[in-house]
């Protein structure tokens, strides 16, 4: 079976977000299964600088008004996935993956439509399209409008998979016009969303998919649904939920390599090395004793970092310290700049895209502060477990689905809380805090946490099912 994946970013070529670690993880554990899987990627400046060797296989070209416009295609590879690079003039119109929304929108469909030309140009005809986000959703939309009696696309099946609904992608009316790209029966998306990528995806895609089964619940009610949710409902039947994995190679404490110290759940009193090590890298007081909390996040919103600045003015009569790494929203930025200011014995706020560094605060903080207000699966609750350090969130989405209450099981693996609001988070925090002081209960904790299994193995055993699915439908 072959597979073309849509995706805007994918590790370890270019990451922005969560989407780049599964685009860049979810393809490989796939192959293993003898899926042969092709990653299509826009061939930013930044691939194009990276040194990474790449060869021309072709071009292709897509209808516009304004004459066709033609596509260069390069061939990579990329820890054992084949990687097709898209470029072409609109892709060039911007220097990096994300830019205005009105060139983005020209970029990715351009993109979308010029990997799917690029399949007849060579003669590789995949059996499923795949598409990640809206980036990705015109080349779903493209294949349901025109496959019929097409005898190349004709029994092609689609997947759409969502990884962030309120991302929607811009007004593309004028762009679809120019690609002559005519989507059928519209009728049943909302009005005000039916020139925006993503919902088109929604409306076209054979199978939709999310990254985690509650996700896939909570956007067919309004809370979380963004107006989608009716469509969302009626669509039900062909909407799954599969949780994302982590790549447990990438993600290893036992030999990574930006530790100070490696360890494993057998030898877990190491990882206090971990721990001084990071504390002194950072300039806070070396002590193991005081419980490190810890977030590693893009400083949005969603993410509800709002939320850990006011809960942590509630516990400041607590021992504890705390790392804030990552960047985003500006407002968000001031007030972590002024929360560090005002307690610099106790807070760090490092303020950029610091990778390695993620991974040693993953390796030595006890804690890490996962308040999010949505979260279709969250890769940063999987790390942390897999490195000790056991996660704190809010019950929604992928973390209600990955992380297991402490107390009300006197088990599981971290602590959890409902109500978006600092009070409540507040309350989880004081239970982490509580319980850290327990240092034979807080290993059997962390290795609890450490043992879980969330490689991609079963993940991708779920999308070759629906996979299967989807194209045995287009067979018949
Ligand atoms: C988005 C979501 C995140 C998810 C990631 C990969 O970034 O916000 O929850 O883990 O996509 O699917």
């Amino acid at each position: 079976m072959r597979v073309l994946f849509l995706a805007s970013e994918a590790t370890p070529l270019v990451k922005v977000g969560g989407l780049a670690d599964v685009a860049g993880e979810l393809p490989r554990a796939l192959r293993t299964l003898d899926l042969d899987v092709r990653l299509a990627l826009p061939f930013y400046s930044s691939i194009k600088e990276s040194g990474l060797e790449v060869e021309r296989i072709g071009e292709a070209s897509v209808v516009h008004s304004g004459g066709r416009r033609g596509a260069e295609v390069y061939s990579s590879e990329t820890r054992g996935v084949p990687v097709f690079l898209i470029d072409g003039a609109p892709i060039r119109q911007s220097e990096g993956i994300y830019e205005s929304p009105e060139i983005d929108v020209d970029k990715f469909i351009f993109f979308s439509l010029a990997a799917l030309a690029l399949c007849e140009e060579i003669g590789w005809q995949p059996g499923i399209v795949h598409a990640n986000d809206w980036h990705a959703a015109l080349s779903v939309a493209w294949l349901n409008a025109h496959r019929e009696g097409n005898s190349f696309w004709n029994e092609v099946a689609s997947v759409f998979t969502l990884h962030n609904l309120p991302y929607m992608g811009s007004d593309a009316s004028r762009v679809l016009v120019d690609y002559d790209v005519k989507i059928a029966d519209l009728a049943h998306l909302p009005p005000w969303s039916r020139n925006l990528p993503l919902p088109i995806g929604l409306a076209t895609a054979d199978w939709l998919s999310t990254v985690s089964p509650s996700y896939a619940k909570e956007i067919q009610t309004s809370e979380f649904g963004h107006g989608l949710e009716g469509l969302l409902q009626s669509r039900r039947e062909r909407l799954v939920g599969i949780l994302n994995g982590i790549d447990s190679e990438v993600w290893n404490p036992t030999q990574d390599a930006a530790l100070s110290t490696t360890f494993s759940y057998d030898d877990i009193e190491s990882r206090v090395k971990n721990k001084q090590a990071l504390q002194s890298e950072l300039g806070l007081e070396t002590d193991p004793d005081v419980p490190l909390l810890a977030m590693v996040t893009r400083l949005d919103h969603q993410k509800g970092v709002d939320l850990v600045l006011d809960a942590l003015n509630d516990v400041i009569n607590e021992r504890w310290q705390f790392i804030l790494l990552g960047t985003g929203d500006s407002a968000l930025e001031g007030r972590a700049e002024k929360l560090s200011s005002t307690h610099p014995d106790r807070i760090r706020f490092i303020n950029r895209f610091a990778p390695k560094l993620a991974r040693r605060i993953y390796g030595g903080s006890d804690l890490m502060i996962i308040p999010s207000r949505y979260e279709p699966c969250g890769l940063a609750q999987l790390i942390a477990m897999r490195y000790g350090c056991i996660p704190v969130v809010r019950s929604t989405g992928g973390l209600k689905d990955t992380v297991e209450d402490y107390d009300s099981t006197g088990q599981g693996t971290g602590f959890t809380f409902g109500p978006a609001e600092s009070g409540a988070l507040c309350t989880a925090i004081q239970r982490g805090l509580n319980l850290f002081g327990d240092k034979a209960t807080w290993q059997e904790l962390q290795r609890r946490a450490m043992m879980r299994d969330f490689s991609w193995q079963r993940s991708a055993e779920d999308y070759y099912d629906l996979y299967r699915r989807a194209l045995g439908e287009r067979s018949v």
